[in-house]
């Protein structure tokens, strides 16, 4: 790889271990994907926080890299963590976990990495802008920037983030390159898709990932789709099929002047939007609805307060909404958490049904409308997981 003279002095070791490490870390991969030479990032996205994801091993490596002084050059921020930092307890979490997960982030923060533990960075000032090059690792920011911001990112691991976030640079290949980020494949959204809800977007991502496996699909017949219905497709893009960027006609960035003939087109109409669900609907009646794969925006949390305003959580049964903490403290001005820990529910930060240790809460069967959690969860968690709207999903754990 062509390296510039100052980033040779940084793999020489010249600003220390912790940059030393980091650039071996990046040159390595650049190695691997034949990358000609590194750029520079404006943004870095972390992930690799949960403890009960990293365990022991990834704690004191991220404790001795951060004994080395090393410093991020970017804007950079944390997936979410294995429990609310603060209200842990409410959630089952036990104190050797919960001084463990603390360890982490504080190692984090010394590295200058801002513990916002959300995979929504964007909602909460994480907010590359066009054409910027970052190095993000939450799959589903990963498609909701690539796609629907138009800034280029890679799909990171949690510490070649770190890596990039720590020498301010990324290996250039893949999606950081023009060329990598045409359309492979035409989806064709059949009317009879009926694409209304977030649920509806969440349902077709999942589809598609399915359908595709990979790639860069670019969807027709798709004629509204607001931020959060984006948020939550590019999840369970992510999820079914590990897809990192996807272009849809009139609606992102990139998706003008794609040139289309000659591609796999797929066709997604109402018998495979439905496949998709029953393949994520266990048997059984559910006791824990969650609410927010990924982190709920303001909008979000504004939607499910109206819904439960007036009624209750039925007994025995939990409704458990995720968000980031700076998206909570609006929420909380407005009313909205109020309202809905009035029924009964409860609002975390800071992480999520995924990477919490679910498990310890006592629940045996999540309801959610995000494919992306009921994909990993009963792996994870070890509960059963089905899907729904936000209506059915809420609607099913309140008396009544
Ligand atoms: Fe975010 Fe957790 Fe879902 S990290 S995308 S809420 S699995």
């Amino acid at each position: 790889m062509q390296l510039t003279r100052e980033e040779e002095r940084m793999l020489a070791g010249a600003e220390g271990r912790g940059v030393q490490k980091a650039m071996q870390l990046l040159t390595a991969l650049g190695e691997v994907f034949g990358a000609e030479r590194l750029v520079q990032i404006t943004s870095a996205q972390v992930a690799g926080v949960s403890y009960g994801n990293i365990g022991d091993a990834g704690m004191e490596l991220l404790e001795d890299w951060a004994r080395s002084g090393a410093k991020a050059r970017v804007a950079a921020t944390l997936n979410p963590a294995g429990m609310d930092l603060s209200r842990w307890r409410e959630m089952g979490v036990k104190k050797g976990y919960h001084d463990r997960q603390l360890r982490i982030i504080k190692a984090f923060s010394r590295m200058g990495v801002r513990a916002t533990c959300t995979c929504t960075p964007y909602l909460v000032g994480n907010l590359p802008k066009r054409g910027d090059h970052i190095a993000w690792s939450e799959s589903s920011a990963i498609g909701y920037a690539n796609s629907v911001l138009g800034a280029m990112t890679n799909r990171e691991g949690g510490p070649s983030a770190l890596a990039a976030a720590l020498a301010g640079r990324t290996p250039l290949y893949g999606l950081h390159i023009r060329e990598n980020r045409r359309a492979t494949a035409v989806v064709e959204v059949e009317a009879g898709a009926e694409l209304l809800t977030a649920f509806d977007f969440s349902v077709l991502g999942y589809a598609v990932g399915r359908a595709l496996g990979a790639g860069i699909p670019f969807f027709e017949g798709v004629r509204r789709a607001d931020p959060d219905r984006l948020k939550i497709m590019s999840a369970a893009l992510a999820a079914a099929g590990g897809i990192a960027m996807f272009h849809i006609r009139g609606v992102t960035p990139e998706a003008r002047g794609q040139a289309l003939a000659g591609l796999e087109r797929v066709g997604i109409g109402r018998r495979e939007m439905e496949e998709a669900r029953l393949r994520l609907t266990a048997e059984g009646s559910p006791d824990l609805a969650c609410i927010g794969c990924p982190h709920c925006s303001i909008g979000e949390l504004g939607d499910i307060a109206r819904l439960v305003r007036g009624r209750r959580v039925a007994e025995g049964k939990g409704l458990w909404v995720w968000t980031s903490r700076g998206v909570y403290a609006r929420a909380r001005r407005r009313g909205y958490v109020g309202a809905i820990e009035a029924a009964g529910g409860r609002v975390f930060t800071e992480t999520c049904m995924v990477v919490c240790p679910l498990e310890e809460s006592g629940y045996r069967h999540m309801i959610t409308n995000s494919c992306k959690a009921a994909h990993y969860v009963p792996s994870t968690a070890k509960l059963k997981a089905t899907v729904a709207d936000l209506h059915a999903a809420v609607g099913s754990v309140m008396e009544g």
